[in-house]
């Protein structure tokens, strides 16, 4: 069993993954600054679920599993000192590190989102790396990175878990290199998680630390195993146009009667993955870490690609639902196709949950079940990448 520290175990991933791992018999405990839950009261939004305080949650699992978690209140971004004094006294084995701002739109919104996102993720992740080694400790440290640092253009070939052969010089003197594969962010989030990269490479490589960094995809459901064992256990649910990604968007739309919104063509493809295969995930990464010396480990945490028209459509049949197409506020390419190779995780094991209309009631049960919480106001995107896509959406009128 081991003594794992949840960075961020408050949020989306982090509390599912905090409970999973609490069931399986590990030590978990959670650090959290609740920022999530201030950013819903700076948008004036919340969660389509009622979560609870993170205290009632703690509270409830403890009565219903009788293990503790214990928590602590602290802004990984500035708080050093406090960060170094829990990991020396607890010394963790394992650190997952969900903690940083992850809406690209919300990164995009206003200069004061940007800057907030640089200085909140890169600072984070850097007092994180900075303690493990001033902690002396041989500590196996767990990133969420994104699919979104290889670029949302089309590579035209299978991209790699992280890394790239690359070949150059003279036909007569060439050299092969492996270098990581080049990153090309589509927002200042996307850039942070670039920047994270190059941290841990730096990291890796100079003071030995045993990194793993999943470069994970659009995650979809919201429900686990642990999570619907009591109300106050719920998991959040994102749906406004800042926090809430595509798919799970499309099935609230729906539940709600609300016409699925597509932006741009709907030619865009993404990666996706299931909620509950994202903790098969972090299990594997545990059991599988890097040896002290190796360079980073990448992992591709995706499970398929979509098309978003073609998600928009699958839902759309099924229930009828109006596709209503968009100006995109993103500035991106219109059309990409997206190959990603997920060799390492299929080979360890994973046994993918495949976006199909079978999962879909779910998800739909919990959006109709609390659809009377949810703002309508509040569900197109907003935030725009530059004047240009601003001024697109300012001359359509729906
Ligand atoms: N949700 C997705 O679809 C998705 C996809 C790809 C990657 N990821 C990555 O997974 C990670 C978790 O995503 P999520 O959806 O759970 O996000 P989330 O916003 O729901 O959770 C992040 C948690 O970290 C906390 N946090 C943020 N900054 C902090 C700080 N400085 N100190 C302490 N706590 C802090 C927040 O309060 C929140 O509870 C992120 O790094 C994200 O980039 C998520």
């Amino acid at each position: 069993m081991k003594n794992i520290l949840i960075l961020g175990g408050d949020g989306f991933c982090g509390w599912p993954t905090a409970l999973h791992f609490s069931n399986l018999g590990h030590n978990v405990s959670i650090i959290d600054n609740l920022s999530r839950r201030k950013i819903d009261v700076e948008l004036g939004v919340e969660s389509l679920t009622p979560i609870s305080s993170i205290e009632t949650r703690l509270e409830t699992w403890e009565r219903i599993s009788g293990k503790q978690i214990p928590f602590y209140y602290l802004d990984l971004s500035i708080e050093y000192d406090r960060l170094l004094t829990i990991i020396k006294k607890n010394k963790f084995d394992v650190i997952i590190h969900f903690a940083e701002q992850r809406a690209a739109p919300y990164s995009m919104k206003n200069s004061h989102s940007k800057r907030y996102t640089v200085s909140n993720n890169i600072n984070a992740t850097h007092n994180i790396l900075c303690a493990i080694v001033e902690s002396g400790l041989d500590i196996h440290l767990i990133h969420l990175g994104s699919m979104g640092v290889y670029g949302y253009g089309t590579a035209n070939m299978e991209i790699p878990e992280g890394y790239l052969d690359v070949c150059f010089g003279e036909a007569s003197s060439t050299v092969t290199k492996e270098i990581l594969y080049p990153p090309s962010p589509g927002s200042i989030y996307h850039m942070t998680k670039t920047q994270d990269a190059q941290m841990f490479a730096y990291y890796s490589q100079n003071d030995n630390l045993r990194i793993t960094d999943l470069h994970q995809g659009i995650v979809w459901g919201t429900i686990t195993a642990e999570t619907k064992l009591h109300e106050n256990l719920i998991n959040r649910f994102d749906y406004d146009g800042d926090y809430g990604t595509v798919l799970n968007r499309f099935l609230m739309q729906s539940a709600i009667g609300h016409p699925l919104t597509v932006h741009g063509t709907g030619l865009q493809t993404r990666a996706f993955i299931h909620i509950t295969d994202t903790l098969k995930c972090f299990e594997i990464a545990i059991n599988n870490p890097p040896r002290k010396g190796d360079k980073v480990k990448i992992f591709n945490q995706m499970t398929e690609t979509f098309r978003v028209r073609d998600l928009a459509n699958i839902i759309s049949e099924q229930t009828e639902s109006e596709v209503l197409y968009m100006p995109n506020p993103r500035k991106e390419d219109s059309e990409n196709d997206l190959y990603v190779s997920n060799k390492c995780f299929l080979d360890l094991g994973l046994n993918p949950t495949l976006i199909s209309t079978e999962v879909f009631p779910e998800i739909t049960e919990i959006a109709s079940k609390y659809s009377s919480r949810c703002n309508k106001k509040y569900i197109l995107a907003k935030s725009y990448w530059s004047d240009i896509e601003r001024q697109n959406a300012n001359n359509e009128t729906y």
